[in-house]
């Protein structure tokens, strides 16, 4: 098989810091209401589904509509795939339906073989590696917020995850500071952590108190991700102490945001004094999911320039 000529995004760095921005921009003006057209009219979403979801499959759904496209939400439990059939097979018959394939699953070296089979845009949409659409929706959310990214200060707090890998990414693409306090034995992928560590733009810590001093955001997720359920009491013991609260909060920039991905566990990674408080902008963050991937089909699959 060759290699067709179209993009993907699979993580971060598939877009340049340029054309990144561009992104933001034309996010900003669906959020905003400034954007109508359809560039996705007559197009199809096939969507693939290995693990659960809320805001991905229904922001991703609706925002296939909105611009004038279909969406088809896929299960392990209804089709082949689930069953055994191939990736490959399933990337090469999908092709000749719809215009563009989103997949949240468990290996992300699936999710490449969707894209080396496959001739239209591939769009992961959360894998055991990387979150690439929701770090862009929360840069959408900093920049709402607090006006640009570049020169501000992010504090992770908790596991090295797959939205701990998509940020350090994102922190040398786009320039701002990352700060990591994850617990020995739960630090971010090898390859990415290298790669943010000499970029200068990444510090990995120990102490959350430390990470989070001064930070105009602080965020953290869930201790156990999708797939890792078995290990939720062990984990519950080594992330004890990096709970995002109150007290943690108040060491960060006075006007500082907090942002989850969601869905949260109140009392376990963030106090619900926290999501619930003022500082919380976790809302619109999710709400910034239908406008950065509205902004990442149009440009990928509706020739919406960058
Ligand atoms: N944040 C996020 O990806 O949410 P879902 O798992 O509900 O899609
Ligand atoms: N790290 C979490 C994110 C969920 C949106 C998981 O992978 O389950």
């Amino acid at each position: 098989h060759n290699h067709p000529p179209h993009r993907d995004f699979l993580n971060i760095a598939d877009f340049s810091p340029a054309e990144t921005f561009a992104l933001l921009n034309l996010a900003e003006r669906m959020r905003t209401g400034a954007y109508d057209r359809k560039p996705l009219a007559g197009k199809a979403l096939a969507m693939i589904f290995m693990k659960s979801s809320t805001r991905t499959r229904v922001s991703f759904e609706v925002g296939v509509t909105q611009l004038g496209g279909t969406a088809h939400f896929l299960s392990p439990r209804d089709v082949q795939l689930g069953r055994g059939e191939p990736i490959a097979d399933t990337a090469r018959v999908l092709d000749r339906y719809v215009h563009g394939i989103m997949i949240r699953t468990f290996a992300h070296a699936d999710v490449e073989t969707l894209a080396e089979y496959a001739k239209v845009p591939i769009i992961n949409g959360l894998t055991d590696l990387s979150h690439p659409c929701q770090i862009l929706a929360d840069v959408l959310t900093i920049q709402q917020h607090l006006g640009d990214v570049r020169g501000k200060t992010v504090a992770w707090i908790g596991d090295g995850n797959n939205m701990a890998n998509s940020w350090i990414e994102a922190a040398a693409h786009l320039g701002f500071t990352l700060k990591l306090a994850c617990p020995e034995g739960y630090d971010p992928d090898d390859t990415f952590l290298r790669a943010g560590l000499s970029s200068g733009m990444v510090l990995l810590l120990r102490d959350p108190r430390e990470a989070a001093a001064g930070a105009d955001v602080v965020t953290t997720d869930v201790w156990a991700s999708m797939g890792q359920e078995e290990e939720q009491a062990k984990r519950a013991l080594a992330f004890a102490l990096y709970q995002v609260d109150a007290p943690l909060m108040a060491l960060a920039a006075p006007q500082a945001i907090f942002l989850h991905c969601l869905p949260a566990h109140r009392g376990e990674e963030v106090t619900a004094e926290v999501l619930d408080g003022p500082q919380s902008v976790v809302w619109d963050e999710a709400e910034n999911r239908l406008h950065i991937q509205k902004a990442i089909m149009a440009a990928l699959m509706g020739n919406e320039a960058l």
